[in-house]
């Protein structure tokens, strides 16, 4: 698998991929756009695409805020999965944010998509035990 930046042309193709991976649905695409396109504003080179022969794979969204890095839409095409793909673009992801100085890499997963912290303890992640919140800004 060959990895690299996300292009624009890669959209439709990663849009695909996510709704695949249940990362979105056909109601939340029109967010994963805007989120796709905030993204080409802020750290770009954080966005990874894997890519086999033609057909784009896998993705992972990271980010350096300066005090840790967050990883965001992580996925690998179901047909692929299994395959060691995930361990590659994360290693990959850990490889960029170590290189800017950033020692810690945090993520958040779904209480409806559990079944997915086996594979970030086989990469050496620990469960923190904090619950997450947010809110929108400027209200
Ligand atoms: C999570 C995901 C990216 C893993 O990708 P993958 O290419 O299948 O993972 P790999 O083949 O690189 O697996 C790496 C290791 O984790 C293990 N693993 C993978 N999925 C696992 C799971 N669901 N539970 C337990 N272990 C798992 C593999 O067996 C492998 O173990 P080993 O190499 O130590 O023997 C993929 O399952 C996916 O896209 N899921 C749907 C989207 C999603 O949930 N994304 C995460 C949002 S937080």
């Amino acid at each position: 698998m060959n990895i690299r930046p996300y292009e624009p042309e890669d959209q439709t193709a990663v849009l695909d991929l996510w709704e695949r991976c249940g990362l979105i649905d056909s109601d939340s695409r029109a967010v994963a756009i805007t989120d796709l396109n905030r993204k080409l504003q802020v750290q770009p080179d954080l966005f990874l695409v894997g890519v086999l022969g033609e057909e784009v794979i896998a993705t992972a969204m990271a980010g350096y805020d300066g005090h840790r890095g967050h990883l965001y839409y992580l996925a690998v095409c179901p047909q692929h999965q299994r395959q060691g793909y995930g361990r590659q673009i994360v290693s990959q992801v850990d490889k960029l944010l170590h290189e800017r100085g950033c020692h810690r890499l945090t993520l958040f997963v779904s209480n409806d998509n559990l079944v997915v912290t086996g594979f970030y303890e086989r990469l050496g992640f620990e469960h923190n035990e904090v619950i997450s919140m947010g809110r929108f800004t400027g209200k």
